[in-house]
C-alpha cells in the first residue's frame, strides 16, 4: 500500500501533486514531440484545474494520466507508459483508477477525450476501459490527421 495510494502488482497508483510534476514533464517529453514544461504543470496545478494520477513502478514514474474536471464533465488531457513499463496493464490501470477517483472526488459524471485516428494502441486502450466513440474532428491533428471523439459514463452502471 502506498501513501494515499493503492498499489497493484508492482506498481503503485496515487494521486500527483506540484511536487511531481518534474517526473510528469520528463515522461511526457519523452513520449511525445511536445510537452509542458515542470513550470506549466505546476502552474496548472496551482491553478487547480489539472488533475494527474501516476502510476509508480520499479522506483520510478511509469505511467501518468492528467485530466480537467468541472461542472460534473472531466476530459482526459494526456496519458503516457514509459517505454520499458508498456504492455503491462499500467495505462489501463490507471486510467480505471483515475476515472474512479474523478467520479468519488470531483463528481464527475462523464469523461471525453479525443485522440488521434492512428494512434492503435490509445483507441484500443480506451476501448477496452469502456469509452466510446461519439465523433470525429476532420484533419484536427496537424491538418492532417483527424481526432476520433471518445467518452464514457463514470456511473456504478456504467462501470467497467
Ligand atoms: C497508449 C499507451 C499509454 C498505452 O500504455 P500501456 O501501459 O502500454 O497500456 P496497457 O499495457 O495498459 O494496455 C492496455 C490495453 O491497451 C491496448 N494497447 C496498449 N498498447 C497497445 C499496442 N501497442 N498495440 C495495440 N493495443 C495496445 C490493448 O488493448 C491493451 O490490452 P492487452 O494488453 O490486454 O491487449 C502507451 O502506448 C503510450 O504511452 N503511448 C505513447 C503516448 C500516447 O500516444 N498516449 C495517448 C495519447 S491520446
Amino acid at each position: 500500500m502506498g501513501v494515499n495510494g493503492i498499489s497493484c502488482g508492482r506498481a503503485v497508483f496515487r494521486r500527483l501533486g506540484e511536487a511531481d510534476m518534474e517526473d510528469v514533464s520528463s515522461l511526457e517529453a519523452l513520449c511525445f514531440d511536445t510537452s509542458w514544461s515542470a513550470e506549466q504543470y505546476r502552474e496548472a496545478c496551482r491553478g487547480g484545474w489539472l488533475i494527474a494520477f501516476g502510476a509508480f513502478a520499479g522506483g520510478e514514474l511509469a505511467c501518468f494520466v492528467s485530466l480537467s474536471a468541472a461542472g460534473g464533465e472531466a476530459e482526459i488531457l494526456n496519458i503516457a507508459t514509459r517505454q520499458a513499463w508498456r504492455r503491462r496493464g499500467l495505462a489501463e490501470q490507471l486510467l480505471r483508477f483515475a476515472c474512479e477517483r474523478i467520479a468519488e472526488e470531483e463528481a464527475a459524471v462523464t469523461v471525453f477525450l479525443d485522440v488521434d485516428e492512428t494512434n492503435a494502441p490509445a483507441l484500443a486502450l480506451y476501448g477496452k476501459t469502456g469509452f466510446s466513440v461519439t465523433g470525429r474532428r476532420v484533419k484536427y491533428y496537424g491538418g492532417i490527421h483527424d481526432a476520433i471523439l471518445m467518452s464514457r459514463g463514470l456511473s456504478a452502471a456504467e462501470k467497467q
